[in-house]
């Protein structure tokens, strides 16, 4: 038995593949990843000669590769988590989420339709194919409306969110249409290890350890849900083990935050695990020019995972905080080594502009 993972070598694949071959009975793993900016070989470099992850520097949307992997590894369940994953990206080029998450999620169901149409009895029963997707394809909520539930109708409002909304009516049709055994899960805001310094967590402690502005797009009163990356691979465990075949998953930390909180909670860790003799680092707090389409609000209701699955986060937000920014202060290295020059031109792309 096997599990096939796209994207296992990004943020949330690569925890996600780390907590699985932790356990020493654990089925391997096919870990398939185009290695663009977002996807890191370091990540992965406690598995170095573990014989159960197989890592394949690849594309989804190669057919003949897919082919390839699915008849010699014959995977009994496939993991989507590869995708164009940033907002920011998004807006200033939309291409690459067209192609990567709707096209390469199209190719990547043909392929899987294709080997699971020839598995025949128990094996084509269990067969599973789980498309990890977000809470933006709802698109934004008004401050006092219910948090998202399942059958909340999609309004996706950026690019990003559009792909991912056209990817997961793709996963939906091939189910209802050719019976592919399908799950959908749709998280809210990530934060943890390995997350790749251009989202806001992750943005906000590295600005800060080199003393450079900390940028808060507009009012920073935008409001998210933050769930720890452990957390969200343990939803995903519970979903793939238990999860009913063509249900969707909503999965959240009931952990509403402001933008402008969040970036004074890390500020305040900071003071606290590695103080600045220049002052307190919220004096680099600097608002900016907003995000054009920005969502005012996310807000996950996840009580259909935890009613079901019995799945509940078992971090909170306080411990889960502490661990990022520790994590990120003790690999110095890592954070080094992300800030390559394709990154500092992103840097420069994205926020030159904002004033
Ligand atoms: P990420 O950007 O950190 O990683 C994406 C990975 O996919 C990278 O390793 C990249 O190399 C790989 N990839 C990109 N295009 C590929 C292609 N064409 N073929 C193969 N591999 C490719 O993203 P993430 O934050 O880890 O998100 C993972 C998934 O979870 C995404 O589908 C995202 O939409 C979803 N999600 C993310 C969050 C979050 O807060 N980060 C929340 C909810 C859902
Ligand atoms: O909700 C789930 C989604 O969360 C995932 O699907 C996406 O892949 C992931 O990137 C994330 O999207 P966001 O746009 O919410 O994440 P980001 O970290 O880019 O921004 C979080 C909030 O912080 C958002 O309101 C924009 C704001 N922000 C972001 C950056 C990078 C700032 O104020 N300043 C910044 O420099």
């Amino acid at each position: 038995m096997t599990l096939l993972v796209t994207g296992g070598a990004g943020f949330i694949g690569s925890n996600f593949v780390l907590d699985w071959l932790a356990d020493a009975a654990a089925e391997p793993i096919v870990n398939l990843d185009a290695l663009t900016y977002a996807g890191n070989r370091q990540n992965l470099a406690a598995l170095e000669g573990d014989a159960r992850h197989v890592f394949v520097h690849g594309d989804i949307g190669d057919r003949a590769l897919l082919d390839r992997l699915l008849a010699e590894h014959r995977p009994r369940a496939v993991l989507h988590f590869a995708a164009e994953s940033h907002v920011d990206r998004s807006i200033h080029g939309p291409g690459a989420f067209i192609k990567t998450n709707v096209e390469g999620t199209f190719t990547l169901l043909e392929a899987m339709r294709a080997y699971w149409s020839a598995l025949e009895g128990d094996a084509r029963a269990a067969w599973r194919f789980l498309h990890i997707s977000t809470d933006e394809v709802y698109g934004s909520l008004a401050s006092d409306a219910p948090a998202f539930t399942e059958t909340h109708p999609y309004q996706p409002n950026s690019p990003y969110s559009a792909s991912k909304a056209a990817s997961d009516h793709l996963v939906r049709a091939w189910k209802h249409t050719y019976g592919l055994p399908v799950l959908t899960t749709n998280c809210s805001n990530n934060y943890g290890p390995f997350q790749f310094p251009e989202k806001l967590i992750p943005l906000m402690i590295v600005n800060a350890l080199a003393g450079k502005p900390l940028p808060v797009y507009g009012d920073g009163m935008q409001v998210r849900d933050w769930l720890f990356v452990g957390d969200h691979c343990s939803a995903i465990r519970a979903v793939l083990a238990q999860g009913r075949c063509g249900e969707v998953y909503n999965i959240g930390g009931w952990n509403e935050q402001p933008n402008r909180d969040i970036v004074h909670t890390v500020c305040a860790l900071l003071d606290e695990l590695r103080p600045d003799p220049a002052g307190p680092y919220a004096r680099l707090i600097s608002h900016v020019k907003d995000r054009p389409g920005h969502d005012r609000r996310y807000a996950i209701d996840a009580r259909k995972i935890e009613r079901e699955l019995g799945w509940r986060p078992a971090e909170s937000f306080e411990t889960g905080i502490r661990k990022t920014v520790q994590w990120y202060l003790s690999h110095a290295d890592w954070v080094a080594a992300v800030q390559s020059g394709s990154y500092r031109d992103w840097v420069a792309t994205n926020y030159a502009a904002r004033g």
